[in-house]
């Protein structure tokens, strides 16, 4: 049984790449937020609104018990879902955790241009994701660094870098 856990912070490629592992290894996808949007018929920003992010994170975890369940799956969490209660642990137990290494520079330029789905991006400058980034990273990085194992997903912005990375990530998984 395969279960994979794809952890890293919002925008180092946790979907893409998830995705198309998923496709080429004929294992399911599953995207935790996309789950959670499916589950509440609300947009993750709706939830948000409505909620605040404690509720947010209350619905996160308690969703993330379900697709943890599933077998045969690369699940894609949240930026934030190792980073609250104990679901790091819980991601450890349940299956194979593997963090996505992305520099700086590189999440600034993905965030720019997908910050509008991001309910804790949407309204700030450039400026303010670069320095949201920074502070974030230096509070989550404890959680991220107790994954399983890690990998660096900087080359995931066209097609020709999507399939070698997704290569890259097989050999080094072997699957
Ligand atoms: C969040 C990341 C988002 C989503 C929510 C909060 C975070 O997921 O769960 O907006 O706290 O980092 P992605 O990492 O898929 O963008």
């Amino acid at each position: 049984m395969t279960r994979i856990i794809l952890i890293g912070f919002m925008g180092s490629g946790k979907t893409t790449l998830g995705r198309t592992l998923a496709k080429e290894t004929g294992l399911t996808f599953i995207d935790l937020d996309n789950y959670i949007e499916l589950r509440h018929c609300k947009s993750i920003n709706q939830i948000f609104a409505e909620r605040g992010e404690e509720g947010f994170r209350k619905i996160e975890q308690s969703l993330l018990h379900e697709v943890c369940e599933f077998e045969d799956v690369i699940i894609s969490s949240g930026g934030g879902t190792p980073c609250f209660f104990d679901n790091i642990e819980y991601m450890n137990r349940q299956g194979t955790t593997i963090y996505l290494e992305v520099p700086h520079e590189r999440l600034l330029e993905r965030l720019i241009i997908a910050k509008s789905r991001r309910p804790l991006l949407k309204e700030k400058s450039n400026d303010e994701i670069s320095a949201f980034i920074e502070e974030q990273m230096q509070k989550r990085s404890p959680f991220y660094s107790q994954a399983a194992h890690s990998f660096t997903a900087d080359r995931l912005e066209d097609k020709i870098q999507i399939k070698e990375s997704v290569e890259k990530f097989r050999k080094q998984f072997g699957i």
